[in-house]
């Protein structure tokens, strides 16, 4: 990536509940993105987002995180799996942005408690994320019984998951560079 500027990707952590294993999940995606050259990211935390729930959609846009998604050329979404579906705050979330997403690429990371990884939700998630315009990519990290993955100072005890993530980061960012490639080169006819 010679001389090409920085892909920005920041990680959505898509859950406010108190206790939360996706913040390792998160904070290991970071650290993850950040010692690899040519990568810019930030995490964005939707507990922190100043989102309104009296009503939904662009009219509650929050500038920083339209200024976040803008930006970015890829996003990762750590997504808890509640009741087989995907968290209710994260689709509050993307639901504020819309022409921000388009042409961008998005990978997701599954969280649950149970074994599955958090694929019923990641099922669920991609129809929504093609809606907004995103282009998902053909992997996914699954974080099985999470609660054991990691250990009680959020330090990673299975190992296994490295090479998942580099696999998965991999394809993102090919999928970014060249979405990025077809944003700047490609006309829409
Ligand atoms: C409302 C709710 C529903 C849940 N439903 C499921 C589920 O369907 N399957 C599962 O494996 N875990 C389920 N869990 C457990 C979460 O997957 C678990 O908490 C996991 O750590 C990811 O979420 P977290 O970031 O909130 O911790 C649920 C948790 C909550 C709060």
């Amino acid at each position: 990536m010679d001389g090409e500027r920085p892909l920005f990707i920041p990680v959505i952590l898509g859950t406010a509940r108190q206790g939360r294993m996706s913040l390792p999940v998160e904070k290991l995606m970071i650290s993850e993105l950040s010692r690899r050259a040519g990568i810019e990211t930030e995490l964005i935390d939707v507990a922190r987002m100043p989102l309104r729930i009296d009503d939904a959609g662009e009219a509650i846009k929050d500038p920083t995180f339209s200024a976040q998604m803008n930006r970015a050329d890829a996003l990762v979404v750590v997504s808890p799996e509640y009741n087989h579906g995907y968290s209710g705050l994260l689709k509050h979330a993307l639901d504020s942005c819309l022409k921000e997403y388009i042409h961008k690429a998005v990978g997701i990371m599954g969280v649950s408690a149970g074994p599955f990884g958090g694929t019923r939700g990641i099922q669920d998630l991609l129809p929504v994320l093609r809606e907004l315009g995103l282009v998902t990519i053909f992997w996914d990290v699954n974080f099985s019984t999470v609660q054991s993955v990691f250990d009680e100072s959020g330090a990673l005890r299975d190992q296994a998951y490295l090479p998942r993530i580099d696999k998965f980061l991999k394809e993102l960012v090919w999928m970014a560079r060249t979405l990025r490639h077809g944003r700047e080169h490609v006309a829409l006819e």
